[in-house]
């Protein structure tokens, strides 16, 4: 099968190339090579390369940022995401996109599943939110994969910054009352590869839908901060910091230009259900990726 995959750039469609690779035909698009914000150059690649797929990780994904530029946001999430839509239900092809707690208010009670009601509260939520829409509209064959707090040892992410702050600061400020399930981007990268083998192979139109991914059990971005010092520790790394020495603070004691969902945690029943796959818990997710075996 050939493979379109967007963003290889950024970290799950880092790890998803490095996935995808020995077993499909992969064209790995960049920020150059397949700009989301040029729809001629994504018509030019698809025409010539003739994928049998295409997985969508790419996305404007500065979330503060994003709530000064948004024309630019809604071109590179959603009108990308509908062109993609389109695009690859013309070719009579499955699309894979990456969506986001995001799109949540994050008031709930308990994990969100995939019939919850979506309510963004930022530009990138609402972004997302929109192209998961006009995918759904466009394309039956569509997987739409929301996930959260990703990380990997690559990259700025929360996991990198902590590790970055620990080496420097005796003790810095992280917060507490929000809560959500960190997802390595191995993970994610090994359960696409699961679901396009699957995809591949069988009668795909019972699979096609909207599934959580995000790894089991959830914590505070506090305690995930705890937890990565403390694996970096066993590690052996050098740090100023120590788990007992970081501070936990409330979102409200840490202004941010875009509103953050105070629950961010997903329910993956569907997806292990449908795919045959574990969500691993994600302190044993956390260690081996610390360990940067995978
Ligand atoms: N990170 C999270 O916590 C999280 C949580 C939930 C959902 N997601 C979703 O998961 C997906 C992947 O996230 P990630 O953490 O891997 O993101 P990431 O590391 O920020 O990677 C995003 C990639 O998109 C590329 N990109 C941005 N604008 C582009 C454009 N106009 N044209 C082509 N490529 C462009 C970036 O290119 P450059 O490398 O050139 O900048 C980067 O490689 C996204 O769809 C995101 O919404 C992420």
């Amino acid at each position: 099968m050939k493979i379109l995959l967007t963003g290889v750039n950024g970290q799950i469609g880092f790890y998803l190339n490095q996935r995808l690779s020995p077993f499909f035909e992969v064209f790995g698009g960049t920020r150059e090579s397949f700009d989301l914000t040029n729809i001629e150059q994504m018509e030019n690649v698809i025409d010539e390369f003739r994928p049998e797929l295409i997985i969508n990780p790419a996305a404007y994904t500065y979330v503060d940022k994003a709530e000064k530029e948004p024309e630019l946001v809604f071109k590179a999430n959603t009108v990308a995401a509908k062109f993609l839509a389109e695009k690859s239900e013309k070719l009579s092809i499955p699309l894979i996109q990456l969506s986001t707690d995001y799109i949540f208010d994050g008031q709930k009670e308990g994990a969100y599943t995939e019939i919850d009601k979506a309510n963004p509260q930022s530009v990138y939520g609402q972004s997302k939110y929109e192209a998961e829409t006009a995918i759904k509209e466009s394309n039956p064959k569509h997987i739409i994969l929301r996930t959260s707090w990703v990380y990997s040892l690559r990259g700025k992410n929360f996991l990198t910054t902590i590790l970055g702050m620990a080496k420097n600061k005796e003790t810095f400020d992280i917060v507490l009352d929000q809560i959500g399930s960190p997802t390595s981007a191995t993970f994610i990268a090994n359960t696409i590869l699961a679901i396009t083998k699957k995809i591949d192979q069988i009668d795909k139109n019972n699979l096609y839908g909207i599934y959580n991914l995000t790894c089991s059990g959830s914590t505070s971005w506090f305690e995930f901060a705890k937890a990565i010092i403390f694996y970096a520790q066993e590690k052996g790394l050098s740090l100023k910091s120590t788990p007992e020495s970081i501070k936990p603070v409330k979102t409200s004691d840490f202004a941010t230009l875009a509103s953050r969902p105070k629950n961010s945690i997903l329910n993956n029943h569907k997806l292990e259900k449908t795919f045959e796959i574990n969500c691993p818990e994600w302190q044993n997710e956390l260690k081996l990726i610390m360990s940067d075996k995978v």
